[in-house]
């Protein structure tokens, strides 16, 4: 096989097949085949698109490019749950231990962020003492007494997606659903999770801009799923605010605290229901969503899921005396009230804006290697479609500088006060196999 030909053959529109799939995936991942030409393949996927052979095709050599993890000593259905991204989305945090007190084990590898704010890791180290470099061993043990652990990504995990990923980035291709699908599931099946639960969010800063284009991403990787065997399903989820009221990695934690006392916000505790009813029903532990939301609810009223994150913590190293006591969480020096310039009806809070607002103070990554300051953020009173008085405290800036004028720039540009009423819309559609 030639890589020239299945260069060919895709910039002509041709489907490629399963064995030419793998040639490619195995030879660029041991290095044989030159970012060049792969770089130009991705071309031609982005404007030929795939059939959902070839993304299948894709999906399944990205997945065994690497290591596989093997959970099948863990006992009962394993339910992965995955987000292609958002603003103060705290929700794993909450799902985990809440999913976990219905009895539904949660062995949940979880990655970084870059960019915005941070990722789920970044999110738990914000906990003093908490590690999230266990070993396997130590990981399925945890999963079989406590039924959840969040551990980060082992280094060899779908090696084909990191090379391609790097690539796309670099080449204007990240943006194509077929990629971007098949990049999230081949992670998602070398994992080793018997069913997924997929978050696809839409905004302008998300991957995807539309319903439109989400559906088509959502329904693509749900079928994806099913020919590999999980059982996966996705809802469709607005990211065009921020999710919930914290941003940042302390306040967000503490933000959970408080979601699993019964004091969450609306719309992320919403989120957290619908996701977790669906993460209950295929982890078989209820015969329908109306059944699973109920024992969420139950275990989040009785204190269940609470105690189970505090044991959660204490099990990965963490000190559970910020569990007990999450005020002790707000450790940043300065506080600043940001104020509504005018009187009026918040039309929108962009997403993606607030979070490099949020970044800037320090709570997510410019690069690869910036270190994250854990106490900084961003905690909104008020959401789209609330009314606002001119001088009334829209959020709070916690920050260790006092120097915060681009962050309140970018505040001021994207925190639209205007007449219309507005009913913001969290769940957009739900996609089943
Ligand atoms: N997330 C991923 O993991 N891969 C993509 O291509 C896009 C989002
Ligand atoms: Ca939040």
């Amino acid at each position: 096989m030639r890589m020239v030909d299945i260069i060919e053959k895709k910039r002509d529109g041709q489907a490629l097949s399963t064995a030419e799939i793998q040639f490619v995936i195995e030879n660029y991942t041991a290095g044989s085949i030159p970012d060049y030409q792969v770089s130009a393949l991705l071309m031609a996927i982005f404007y030929q698109d795939m059939t959902d052979d070839e993304i299948t095709a894709l999906t399944q050599a990205m997945a065994t490019s690497g290591e596989t993890i093997d959970l099948s000593a863990i006992e009962g259905i394993k339910v992965d749950k995955h987000s292609t991204g958002g603003v103060g989305d705290t929700t794993t945090l909450i799902l985990a231990p809440l999913v976990a007190a219905c009895g539904v084990p949660v062995a949940k590898m979880s990655g970084r962020g870059l960019g915005h704010t941070g990722g789920t890791l970044d999110k738990l180290e914000a906990i003093p003492g908490f590690k999230v470099e266990l070993s396997k061993e130590e990981f399925i043990q945890q999963v079989n007494t406590l039924k959840v652990s969040v551990i980060g990504q082992s280094g060899n995990l779908a090696p084909a997606d990191k090379k391609l990923y790097a690539l796309r980035d670099v080449t204007a291709t990240v943006d194509s659903i077929p990629l971007i699908a098949s990049s999230i599931m081949s992670k998602k099946i070398a994992a080793g999770a018997d069913a997924i639960v997929l978050d696809v969010t839409i905004g302008e800063g998300a991957f995807m801009k539309n319903l439109e284009d989400a559906k088509r991403l959502a329904k693509t990787m749900v079928r994806i799923g099913k020919l590999a065997n999980r059982a996966t399903m996705a809802i469709i989820s607005d990211m065009s605010e921020p999710l919930g009221e914290a941003i940042g990695n302390s306040l967000e934690v503490y933000e959970a605290i408080q979601c699993l006392q019964g004091k969450g916000p609306k719309d992320l505790m919403e989120l957290v229901y619908v996701l977790g009813s669906q993460m209950v029903v295929l982890g078989q532990k209820s015969p329908d969503l109306a059944t699973a939301r109920q024992m969420l609810t139950e275990n989040l009223a009785n204190g269940t899921a609470l105690k189970i994150f505090k044991e959660f913590v204490a099990a990965q190293g963490g000190d559970v005396r910020y569990v007990e006591e999450p005020e002790k969480l707000l450790t940043a020096q300065y506080q600043f009230e940001f104020k509504a310039a005018k009187t009026g009806i918040i039309q929108k809070m962009v997403a993606n804006e607030i979070g490099v607002a949020a970044m800037l103070l320090g709570a997510g990554r410019k690069t690869k290697e910036d270190v994250i300051d854990p106490a900084v953020g961003i905690v909104l009173h008020k959401k789209v479609g609330d009314t606002v008085t001119a001088g009334e405290s829209l959020l709070t800036i916690y920050a260790n500088q006092e120097n915060i004028a681009e962050t309140e720039r970018l505040l001021f540009e994207n925190i639209i006060i205007g007449k219309d009423a507005v009913e913001p819309v969290l769940i957009h559609d739900i996609i089943t196999a």
